[in-house]
Protein backbone atom coordinates (compact mmCIF):
# COMPACT_ATOMS: atom_id res chain seq x y z
CA UNK A 1 0.00 0.00 0.00
CA UNK A 2 1.72 3.37 -0.81
CA UNK A 3 0.54 6.47 1.25
CA UNK A 4 0.75 9.98 -0.72
CA UNK A 5 0.56 13.08 2.64
CA UNK A 6 -0.54 15.79 1.27
CA UNK A 7 -1.37 19.24 3.18
CA UNK A 8 -5.16 19.51 2.75
CA UNK A 9 -8.09 19.20 1.05
CA UNK A 10 -7.06 20.55 -2.17
CA UNK A 11 -3.72 19.44 -2.83
CA UNK A 12 -5.61 15.80 -2.16
CA UNK A 13 -7.53 16.43 -4.90
CA UNK A 14 -4.63 17.41 -6.95
CA UNK A 15 -2.53 14.54 -6.27
CA UNK A 16 -5.42 12.40 -7.07
CA UNK A 17 -6.50 14.42 -10.20
CA UNK A 18 -3.36 13.88 -11.53
CA UNK A 19 -2.83 10.42 -10.92
CA UNK A 20 -6.57 9.74 -12.91
CA UNK A 21 -5.75 12.27 -15.80
CA UNK A 22 -2.14 10.72 -16.37
CA UNK A 23 -4.04 7.28 -16.57
CA UNK A 24 -6.70 8.83 -18.94
CA UNK A 25 -4.32 10.26 -21.21
CA UNK A 26 -2.55 6.64 -21.42
CA UNK A 27 -5.20 4.55 -21.50
CA UNK A 28 -8.33 7.07 -23.32
CA UNK A 29 -10.84 3.63 -22.86
CA UNK A 30 -10.07 3.87 -19.38
CA UNK A 31 -12.93 2.14 -17.13
CA UNK A 32 -13.10 4.43 -13.62
CA UNK A 33 -15.03 3.33 -10.65
CA UNK A 34 -16.39 6.15 -9.42
CA UNK A 35 -17.60 7.46 -6.06
CA UNK A 36 -19.83 10.66 -4.62
CA UNK A 37 -19.73 12.64 -1.04
CA UNK A 38 -17.90 15.41 -0.17
CA UNK A 39 -14.77 13.34 -0.31
CA UNK A 40 -14.31 13.30 -4.44
CA UNK A 41 -15.67 16.95 -5.44
CA UNK A 42 -12.49 18.40 -5.75
CA UNK A 43 -10.91 15.93 -7.68
CA UNK A 44 -13.98 16.49 -10.01
CA UNK A 45 -13.51 19.54 -10.28
CA UNK A 46 -9.99 19.17 -11.23
CA UNK A 47 -11.17 16.95 -13.64
CA UNK A 48 -13.53 19.34 -14.94
CA UNK A 49 -11.17 22.54 -15.31
CA UNK A 50 -7.86 20.13 -16.77
CA UNK A 51 -10.91 19.03 -19.42
CA UNK A 52 -11.79 22.80 -20.54
CA UNK A 53 -8.15 23.53 -20.09
CA UNK A 54 -5.88 20.82 -21.51
CA UNK A 55 -8.64 19.27 -23.11
CA UNK A 56 -8.57 15.77 -22.07
CA UNK A 57 -11.19 14.02 -23.71
CA UNK A 58 -13.34 11.23 -21.95
CA UNK A 59 -15.20 10.20 -25.09
CA UNK A 60 -14.29 6.80 -24.34
CA UNK A 61 -14.02 6.81 -20.82
CA UNK A 62 -16.63 4.53 -19.09
CA UNK A 63 -17.65 4.73 -15.78
CA UNK A 64 -19.14 2.86 -12.64
CA UNK A 65 -20.41 4.15 -9.77
CA UNK A 66 -20.24 2.46 -6.65
CA UNK A 67 -23.51 3.16 -4.98
CA UNK A 68 -27.18 4.62 -5.14
CA UNK A 69 -30.01 4.91 -2.44
CA UNK A 70 -32.82 2.90 -2.87
CA UNK A 71 -36.09 4.84 -3.44
CA UNK A 72 -34.95 8.08 -4.89
CA UNK A 73 -35.55 9.06 -8.65
CA UNK A 74 -32.35 10.03 -10.79
CA UNK A 75 -34.00 13.07 -10.43
CA UNK A 76 -34.07 13.48 -7.02
CA UNK A 77 -31.19 15.95 -5.99
CA UNK A 78 -30.16 13.42 -3.28
CA UNK A 79 -29.97 11.04 -5.86
CA UNK A 80 -26.00 9.87 -6.61
CA UNK A 81 -27.49 9.87 -10.16
CA UNK A 82 -27.97 13.57 -9.54
CA UNK A 83 -24.93 13.99 -7.90
CA UNK A 84 -22.73 12.62 -10.67
CA UNK A 85 -24.85 14.96 -13.16
CA UNK A 86 -24.16 18.10 -11.01
CA UNK A 87 -20.79 17.53 -10.33
CA UNK A 88 -18.71 15.48 -13.28
CA UNK A 89 -20.54 13.99 -15.83
CA UNK A 90 -22.28 17.41 -17.30
CA UNK A 91 -18.91 18.87 -17.80
CA UNK A 92 -17.23 16.85 -19.30
CA UNK A 93 -17.57 14.79 -22.68
CA UNK A 94 -18.35 11.67 -21.26
CA UNK A 95 -21.03 9.94 -23.31
CA UNK A 96 -24.03 9.25 -21.17
CA UNK A 97 -24.48 5.61 -22.48
CA UNK A 98 -20.81 4.90 -20.88
CA UNK A 99 -21.80 6.15 -17.57
CA UNK A 100 -23.11 3.33 -15.16
CA UNK A 101 -24.79 3.63 -11.43
CA UNK A 102 -27.21 1.35 -10.02
CA UNK A 103 -31.09 1.85 -10.43
CA UNK A 104 -31.94 2.11 -6.73
CA UNK A 105 -35.86 2.71 -8.60
CA UNK A 106 -36.08 -0.32 -10.52
CA UNK A 107 -38.89 -2.84 -9.94
CA UNK A 108 -36.71 -6.01 -9.40
CA UNK A 109 -33.72 -4.99 -7.30
CA UNK A 110 -32.25 -8.27 -6.55
CA UNK A 111 -32.14 -8.55 -10.65
CA UNK A 112 -30.57 -5.24 -10.97
CA UNK A 113 -27.98 -5.97 -8.94
CA UNK A 114 -26.88 -9.20 -10.42
CA UNK A 115 -27.03 -6.75 -13.98
CA UNK A 116 -24.93 -4.27 -11.81
CA UNK A 117 -22.34 -7.45 -11.50
CA UNK A 118 -22.76 -8.34 -15.07
CA UNK A 119 -21.87 -5.09 -16.60
CA UNK A 120 -18.18 -4.80 -15.03
CA UNK A 121 -17.51 -7.95 -15.99
CA UNK A 122 -18.36 -7.07 -19.74
CA UNK A 123 -16.42 -3.91 -19.63
CA UNK A 124 -13.60 -6.43 -18.26
CA UNK A 125 -13.41 -5.10 -14.82
CA UNK A 126 -12.83 -1.19 -13.37
CA UNK A 127 -9.28 -0.33 -14.38
CA UNK A 128 -9.66 2.14 -11.27
CA UNK A 129 -11.65 2.79 -8.30
CA UNK A 130 -12.14 5.88 -6.57
CA UNK A 131 -13.08 5.69 -2.95
CA UNK A 132 -14.18 7.38 0.47
CA UNK A 133 -14.12 6.35 3.41
CA UNK A 134 -17.07 6.21 6.29
CA UNK A 135 -16.17 7.06 9.61
CA UNK A 136 -17.23 3.63 10.91
CA UNK A 137 -14.85 2.10 7.74
CA UNK A 138 -17.71 1.68 5.25
CA UNK A 139 -16.45 1.74 1.43
CA UNK A 140 -19.46 2.25 -0.90
CA UNK A 141 -22.46 1.52 1.23
CA UNK A 142 -20.44 -1.54 2.53
CA UNK A 143 -21.32 -0.95 6.36
CA UNK A 144 -19.25 -3.38 9.19
CA UNK A 145 -20.05 -6.24 9.10
CA UNK A 146 -20.59 -7.27 5.51
CA UNK A 147 -18.89 -10.44 3.87
CA UNK A 148 -15.62 -9.37 2.25
CA UNK A 149 -16.93 -11.89 -0.60
CA UNK A 150 -19.88 -10.05 -0.76
CA UNK A 151 -20.91 -8.90 -4.40
CA UNK A 152 -23.31 -6.20 -6.06
CA UNK A 153 -26.57 -6.48 -3.17
CA UNK A 154 -29.23 -4.35 -1.53
CA UNK A 155 -27.89 -3.05 2.12
CA UNK A 156 -29.74 -1.76 5.45
CA UNK A 157 -27.78 1.82 5.90
CA UNK A 158 -26.19 2.45 9.51
CA UNK A 159 -27.82 4.61 11.57
CA UNK A 160 -24.81 6.55 12.32
CA UNK A 161 -24.21 6.59 7.97
CA UNK A 162 -27.74 8.09 7.87
CA UNK A 163 -26.97 10.63 10.40
CA UNK A 164 -23.75 11.50 8.52
CA UNK A 165 -25.74 11.91 5.04
CA UNK A 166 -28.81 13.83 6.52
CA UNK A 167 -26.61 17.07 6.35
CA UNK A 168 -27.56 16.83 2.64
CA UNK A 169 -31.75 15.98 3.23
CA UNK A 170 -33.91 18.44 5.04
CA UNK A 171 -34.21 15.86 7.67
CA UNK A 172 -33.12 12.56 9.10
CA UNK A 173 -36.55 10.77 7.79
CA UNK A 174 -35.79 11.66 5.00
CA UNK A 175 -32.90 10.23 4.28
CA UNK A 176 -33.34 6.41 2.80
CA UNK A 177 -33.33 3.40 4.53
CA UNK A 178 -31.79 1.06 1.73
CA UNK A 179 -29.30 1.33 -1.15
CA UNK A 180 -27.46 -0.77 -3.48
CA UNK A 181 -23.93 -1.22 -3.36
CA UNK A 182 -20.85 -2.96 -5.63
CA UNK A 183 -19.95 -5.28 -2.96
CA UNK A 184 -16.44 -5.56 -0.93
CA UNK A 185 -15.63 -8.61 -3.79
CA UNK A 186 -16.38 -6.50 -6.52
CA UNK A 187 -14.93 -3.20 -5.14
CA UNK A 188 -11.50 -5.77 -4.53
CA UNK A 189 -12.01 -6.85 -8.54
CA UNK A 190 -10.96 -3.35 -9.15
CA UNK A 191 -7.29 -3.60 -10.93
CA UNK A 192 -5.67 -0.30 -8.94
CA UNK A 193 -7.82 1.73 -5.82
CA UNK A 194 -7.50 5.12 -4.86
CA UNK A 195 -8.93 5.61 -1.22
CA UNK A 196 -9.02 9.40 -0.54
CA UNK A 197 -9.34 10.29 3.30
CA UNK A 198 -9.91 14.00 4.36
CA UNK A 199 -10.36 16.20 7.78
CA UNK A 200 -10.23 15.39 11.13
CA UNK A 201 -13.69 13.63 11.22
CA UNK A 202 -11.97 10.42 9.49
CA UNK A 203 -8.76 10.83 11.23
CA UNK A 204 -9.69 7.49 13.76
CA UNK A 205 -10.86 5.55 10.71
CA UNK A 206 -8.02 6.32 8.76
CA UNK A 207 -5.86 4.98 12.07
CA UNK A 208 -7.67 2.03 12.38
CA UNK A 209 -7.80 1.21 8.32
CA UNK A 210 -3.84 2.01 8.39
CA UNK A 211 -2.85 0.03 11.94
CA UNK A 212 -6.18 -2.44 12.24
CA UNK A 213 -6.89 -5.91 11.75
CA UNK A 214 -8.35 -6.48 9.11
CA UNK A 215 -11.93 -7.56 10.14
CA UNK A 216 -15.22 -7.83 8.75
CA UNK A 217 -16.05 -5.62 11.51
CA UNK A 218 -14.41 -2.47 9.57
CA UNK A 219 -15.10 -3.07 5.95
CA UNK A 220 -11.97 -0.95 4.98
CA UNK A 221 -9.65 -3.01 6.27
CA UNK A 222 -10.49 -5.72 3.19
CA UNK A 223 -8.26 -3.10 1.20
CA UNK A 224 -5.02 -4.68 2.71
CA UNK A 225 -5.98 -7.81 0.69
CA UNK A 226 -5.36 -6.12 -2.43
CA UNK A 227 -1.68 -5.20 -4.28
CA UNK A 228 -2.70 -1.85 -5.78
CA UNK A 229 -3.61 0.41 -3.01
CA UNK A 230 -2.37 4.24 -2.88
CA UNK A 231 -3.93 5.92 -0.08
CA UNK A 232 -4.17 9.72 -0.31
CA UNK A 233 -4.52 11.88 3.00
CA UNK A 234 -4.36 15.18 4.41
CA UNK A 235 -2.77 16.49 7.05
CA UNK A 236 -6.05 16.43 9.81
CA UNK A 237 -6.76 13.11 8.57
CA UNK A 238 -3.37 11.70 9.52
CA UNK A 239 -4.05 13.32 12.68
CA UNK A 240 -3.00 9.88 14.96
CA UNK A 241 -0.55 8.87 12.13
P1 LIG B 1 -17.94 11.63 2.42
O1 LIG B 1 -18.46 10.14 2.48
O2 LIG B 1 -17.00 11.68 1.27
O3 LIG B 1 -19.16 12.46 2.19
O4 LIG B 1 -17.27 11.87 3.72
C1 LIG B 1 -17.53 9.10 2.34
C2 LIG B 1 -18.24 7.83 2.65
O5 LIG B 1 -19.15 7.84 3.49
O6 LIG B 1 -17.86 6.81 2.06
Amino acid sequence: MRLIRTENYAEMSLEAGKIIVEKIRTNPSLTLGLATGSTPKGLYDYLIQDHEQNGTTYKQVKSVNLDEYIGLQTQNPNSYHYFMRQNLFNHLDISENHTHIPNGSARDLEQECLRYEQLIRELGGVDLQILGIGQNGHIGFNEPGTSFSSRTHIVTLAENTREANSRFFNSLEEVPTHAITMGIASILGSKEILLLVSGEKKAEALLKFMNGEISEDFPASALKHHENVTVIADRDALKYI
